[in-house]
């Protein structure tokens, strides 16, 4: 799958600009500031209908307008279009067919960014480790997406109920127990499936990240859930008293983690910047692998900055990588003009976009 062109408007700091792409590798090319993150995100935001940099669309408008939009021309003939205006009216399309509910959209473009900002993964709580997680499993499991919906909801409502209580005595247990009779079967279903398919994953995971490794250093993700196939919803009573104070669940797979590790330490501790950066280029070329495994559509890659912090050796064992014809489109943005030409120099059809204070020119 590759997209062929690109229209933006009103998105972050574009005003109107149109693009077309090569189906193999272009190369966004500008100083800080210029608009290479933006136009990679606004190729992500097709793929996901939100942007993987910002919470708030109301951030990605255009400062002082009302609405952005953004479409694009895909190989299989269809284009994708992605509105938004405010107060908070997001809308996207098929082919000019608005879709009812974003998640239809979702994994009909299989795309990895891999960005700067990537570095929360390491850095930050257990919630943007399990975003990525669910993210990409919603794609190759529909199944999946709808029972963590359910589980979400549940939760929430469990959660405002142990909240909407003023002494452990007004507590209903029959009430609670409606609840606790659903999640745990959702508990089970979702920390089944996150078990299987993590180990999937870290086996991918594993191989890619000691072929991009020139060290010895090895590096691993760990499933860790607070829930498992044991439980039932006896757990629950055994909680119930530490859930009213605490007023929120605190057994279920809303906790879990995956855990990050460097030669069996947390890479957070001790990791230094490139090789924690060695670590999330390997955690999504396994998102890659995993995606094209599962939906037999290979994904579009977006790669914003990804030679910052690693020496040369990793650069090189990087770039001849993305090289492999399992990879199809590519995107590599960069400011450092040294860098443009050795890429120009190993890699001989290479579309080169210069991108200045939002105004793009093709080579
Ligand atoms: N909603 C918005 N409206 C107007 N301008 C915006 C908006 N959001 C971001 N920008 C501007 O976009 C620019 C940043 O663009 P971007 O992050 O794409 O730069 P970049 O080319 O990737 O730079 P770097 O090399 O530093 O990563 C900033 O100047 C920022 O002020
Ligand atoms: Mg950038």
């Amino acid at each position: 799958m590759h997209i062929d062109k690109i229209k933006v408007n009103n998105f972050k700091n574009y005003i109107s600009a149109e693009v077309r792409f090569s189906n193999k590798i272009n190369f966004l090319f500008g100083n800080n500031g210029a608009g290479k993150t933006n136009l990679l995100d606004a190729i992500y935001y097709l793929s996901y209908g939100k942007s993987a940099i910002n919470n708030f669309d109301s951030d990605n408008i255009l400062t002082e307008k009302s609405f952005f939009k953004i479409e694009g021309d895909y190989s299989n003939k269809i284009s994708y279009k992605c509105t938004y205006e405010e107060p908070n009216i997001k809308k996207i399309f098929e082919n000019n067919d608005k879709y009812s509910k974003l998640k239809d959209h979702l994994g009909k473009i299989p795309l990895v960014f891999i960005n700067p900002y990537d570095i929360n993964l390491i850095r930050n709580y257990s919630n943007e480790r399990r975003r990525f997680f669910d993210q990409l499993l919603s794609q190759i499991d529909k199944n999946y997406l709808d029972n963590l919906i359910a589980y979400n909801r549940l939760i929430k409502q469990r959660n405002a109920y142990l909240k909407s209580l003023s002494s452990i005595e007004n507590l209903d247990r029959n009430h609670l127990k409606v609840y606790d009779e659903k999640l745990i079967k959702l508990n089970y279903y979702i920390h089944e499936f996150r078990r299987e398919e993590s180990k999937k994953f870290g086996k991918t995971f594993n191989k890619i990240s000691s072929e991009l490794n020139n060290s010895k250093d090895n590096f691993t993700i760990l499933y860790s859930s607070n829930f498992n196939e044991k439980m039932g919803h006896e757990v629950f009573e055994k909680y119930l008293e530490k859930d009213f104070y605490t007023k929120k669940t605190n057994i279920g797979i809303h906790n879990d983690d995956y855990i990050f590790k460097m030669n069996n330490k947390l890479i957070k501790r001790i990791g230094s910047q490139g090789q924690q950066k060695i670590f999330i280029i390997s955690l999504k070329l396994s998102e890659f692998y995993l995606l094209k495994e599962k939906l037999l559509i290979t994904p579009i890659i977006l790669l914003d900055d990804i030679f910052h912090k690693l020496d040369d050796i990793k650069i090189k064992i990087l770039i001849n990588y993305v090289l492999k014809d399992e990879f199809s489109q590519i995107f590599i943005s960069d400011s450092i003009e040294d860098r443009l030409n050795e890429i120009k120099k190993i890699i001989k059809q290479v579309k080169i976009i210069n991108i200045d204070k939002g105004k793009i020119n093709e080579e």
